[in-house]
């Protein structure tokens, strides 16, 4: 199958290290080309058009929503130059609107369109080990099947409609700021009280919380570890910022997603964007009057 990825940042990167090791022809395209030149056993193209002109599958793995309209829009974008009947999967995490546009206007072009977000961060991209949240058509996901087997462990289908996936990989996403930010909150409090935060770290991921979320992101609080950013802070904040549009649309109101966004634009004006979301733990560990880490 002939595959092209657009987007090799952190995910993107070892997604496409994956592709190029199977038996698909891949083809890539990044904004900063020396990213695409670093990479062994791709074709690098000159423009997503170019990219997505010879492929059964154009993957994009972008930033955010500002990201996949000027890649898929644009005058030389994914759109113009997708063949008919191709599918492009999206598999950043984007806004709900944005992914029914993007399937509105492949149909327009006989194109077919997945919603295709993933849960699973650069180490598990790495490994193949990413979970897919796919919707759209059923021919459509079954096109992509064998692009998505490359790069993940597995596929969920969230419904036929392109922003199903979209939303199922938000309201994770929240789940996870959520988890964190009671994480900060909790190892400040101990803290402040002369606890051992490693005892009680160890308490909560062996015992009471037995996930590698509490496991993980706990650990990094602990040891007020939050650089390099496996996922970066600008990019939770985005994603709780599309959270709440979601939650407007629906009436589903989310005051939690709210707190979680004053709290993420905390951490980005004291200029803790670039680090990892588990430095919500500094923001905590702050406002108790402690530092954990340096930034
Ligand atoms: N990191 C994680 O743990 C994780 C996990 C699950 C889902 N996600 C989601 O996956 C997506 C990618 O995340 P990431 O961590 O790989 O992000 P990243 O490291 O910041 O990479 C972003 C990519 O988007 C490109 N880009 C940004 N703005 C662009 C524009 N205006 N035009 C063209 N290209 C543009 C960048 O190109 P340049 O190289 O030129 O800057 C880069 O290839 C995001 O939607 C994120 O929410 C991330």
């Amino acid at each position: 199958m002939r595959i092209a990825l657009l987007g090799l940042g952190s995910m993107g990167a070892p997604m496409a290290a994956n592709l190029a090791r199977s038996d698909h022809d891949l083809t890539v395209w990044n904004r900063t080309r020396s990213k695409a030149d670093a990479l062994d056993g791709a074709v690098v193209a000159g423009s997503p058009a170019e990219a997505a002109a010879s492929a059964d599958v154009v993957l994009t793995m972008l930033s955010d929503d500002a990201a996949v309209e000027a890649v898929v829009f644009g005058g030389d974008g994914v759109l113009a130059g997708m063949p008919r009947g191709a599918a492009h999967a999206s598999m950043s995490t984007i806004s709900p609107a944005l992914s029914r546009r993007l399937g509105a206007a492949h149909r327009d072009h006989g194109q077919r369109y997945v919603a295709a977000p993933v849960f699973g961060r650069p180490d598990a991209a790495a490994k193949g080990l990413l979970w897919v949240v796919a919707s759209g058509a059923p021919d459509a996901i079954d096109a992509c099947r064998a692009a998505f087997d490359a790069v993940a462990q597995g596929v969920i289908v969230a419904g036929s409609e392109p922003e199903q996936a979209t939303v199922m990989k938000l309201a994770g996403n929240f789940m996870l700021a959520s988890a964190i930010e009671a994480m900060a909150e909790a190892y400040a409090l101990v803290r402040r009280h002369g606890i051992d935060s490693a005892l009680f770290h160890e308490t909560m991921a062996s015992r009471l919380f037995r996930s590698p979320i509490y496991e993980n992101y706990g650990g990094m609080i602990e040891a007020g570890r939050f650089e390099p950013a496996g996922f970066a802070l600008t990019h939770g904040l985005k994603d709780i910022r599309y959270t709440l549009r979601a939650s407007d649309e629906a009436d589903a109101p989310m005051p939690f997603a709210g707190v979680l966004r004053d709290r993420l634009t905390s951490a980005v004006a004291r200029g803790w964007g670039a680090s990892d979301w588990a430095a919500l733990g500094r923001v905590a560990a702050a406002d108790a009057g402690g530092d954990v880490g340096s930034s």
